[in-house]
């Protein structure tokens, strides 16, 4: 099944998981925009839904798709966030931040009392890190000396470019992206990366996701982290 099939059936299967009422956190990325249309659908008709979105661009989909849109300010306890990833292992750790948005997506995931992610299978992996490198969103002052502290910890990074041109975050930051081959200790690695002056956060999003929908052909693969053991059942319907 094509990529952009599995990513349609799993942001549109988190639907299920929003209540009337609820305060949601909106995700960024190709994913979850399948998730973001069919909320607005519901709120079009008549749903009462408030969405805190993780970038300008969820925003503006948010606002043309029909979405009330709140600030963190104005909800800061959210009651579910959706979001893609761009790696996750076994334990639901996660590689997160090729689309640019990873500062506020952990902010958002963070704020929320369930965060849940929606990825197509070529997400999954055996060990976090194998595929993708590690973003790090770097201060502007002095990022070059960041960046070699960064390469100290083991990694090759790179300067994320946009054309010419460093790219630029939301919060007028760099991207530095570090590729560290496998990672035996995520949650080691994330906390060692913000320790480095100029860090401002990354990529890595160990122990945050409770439910990763993975879609697929006839229906979603989910792995939950509820009982600290993944378990996987095909094709279930989702409920809260
Ligand atoms: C945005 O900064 C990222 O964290 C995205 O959530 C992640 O890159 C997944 O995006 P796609 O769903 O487009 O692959």
């Amino acid at each position: 099944m094509a990529a952009e099939d599995e990513k349609r059936i799993a942001g549109e299967a988190a639907v299920a998981l929003v209540k009337d009422g609820m305060a949601v956190g909106l995700g960024t990325g190709s994913t979850v925009r399948y998730f973001i249309q069919r909320l607005g659908q519901l709120a079009r008709e008549g749903m009462s839904v408030i969405g805190v979105p993780t970038s300008m661009q969820t925003e503006r989909l948010a606002a043309q798709a029909g979405i009330k849109v709140g600030t963190l300010q104005d909800h800061p306890e959210l009651d579910l966030t959706v979001d893609g990833a761009d790696e996750v292992d076994p334990k639901l750790d996660l590689i997160k931040g090729l689309g640019g948005a990873l500062f506020r997506e952990k902010i958002v995931a963070k704020a929320s009392k369930r965060f849940v992610v929606v990825v197509d299978s070529s997400k999954v992996v055996r060990n976090l890190g194998e595929k993708t490198p590690v973003p790090v969103e770097v201060h502007v002052f002095g990022w070059k000396a960041t960046l070699g502290w960064l390469s100290d910890l083991g990694c090759k990074p790179s300067l994320r470019k946009s054309g010419m041109n460093p790219y630029m975050t939301d919060n007028g930051n760099f991207i530095v992206d570090c590729a560290f081959g496998g990672i035996p200790d995520p949650a080691a690695l994330e906390e060692n990366i913000n320790n480095i002056p100029g860090a401002v956060q990354n990529g890595i999003f160990a122990g945050m996701a409770d439910l990763v929908i993975v879609g697929k052909a006839g229906g979603v693969k989910r792995l939950e982290r509820a009982k600290r053991a993944v378990s996987a059942a095909s094709g279930s319907p989702l409920s809260a």
